[in-house]
């Protein structure tokens, strides 16, 4: 099984950028943290981060063919990356979003999120932990939706 793990504008700043919202962790310890929970799941993990969304619609569409299923934090995208949601819907591969802080707990325009009905789950609010909670959910759905 083979997933891509995207990251959106400004996460690459994460350990430095409020840290009362996203938590401690960097970017590049929130990866080493996932593949060490990938090899307990057996999968294998491509990540990707760019502040750019034309970047990440380029990637998702050179990376689909061979991939299994996405995990994206799409940072502010999620809130009015159309382009985005339109990428992730060709791909067709199943979809989990994940956010670091509680999208819903904060001012009212987080709260929209114009991917949320194209993924099969939003996971949010657990900082660091969103993610390792949003590879056991696409794992788990990639696996009993294929038997
Ligand atoms: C975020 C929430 C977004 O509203 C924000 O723009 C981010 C990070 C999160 O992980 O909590 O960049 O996606």
């Amino acid at each position: 099984m083979r997933l891509l793990i995207i990251n959106g504008p400004n996460l690459n700043m994460l350990g430095e950028r409020d840290p009362e919202h996203y938590g401690g962790d960097t970017l590049e310890s929130i990866e080493k943290a996932l593949s060490q929970k990938a090899r307990e799941l057996g999968c294998e993990l491509i990540f990707f981060q760019s502040n750019h969304e034309g970047a990440i619609i380029d990637f998702i569409q050179k990376e689909t063919p061979q991939s299994d299923g996405i995990i994206i934090n799409p940072g502010a995208l999620t809130h009015y990356g159309y382009s985005l949601r339109d990428a992730i819907v060709d791909s067709r591969l199943p979809t989990v979003e994940v956010h670091l802080s509680d999208i819903h707990a904060r001012e009212d325009w987080r709260s929209i999120s114009v991917i949320a009905d194209v993924a099969i789950e939003q996971i949010a609010g657990f900082k660091a932990e969103s993610y390792s909670l949003g590879l056991i959910a696409l794992t788990d759905y990639i696996r009993s939706h294929s038997e």
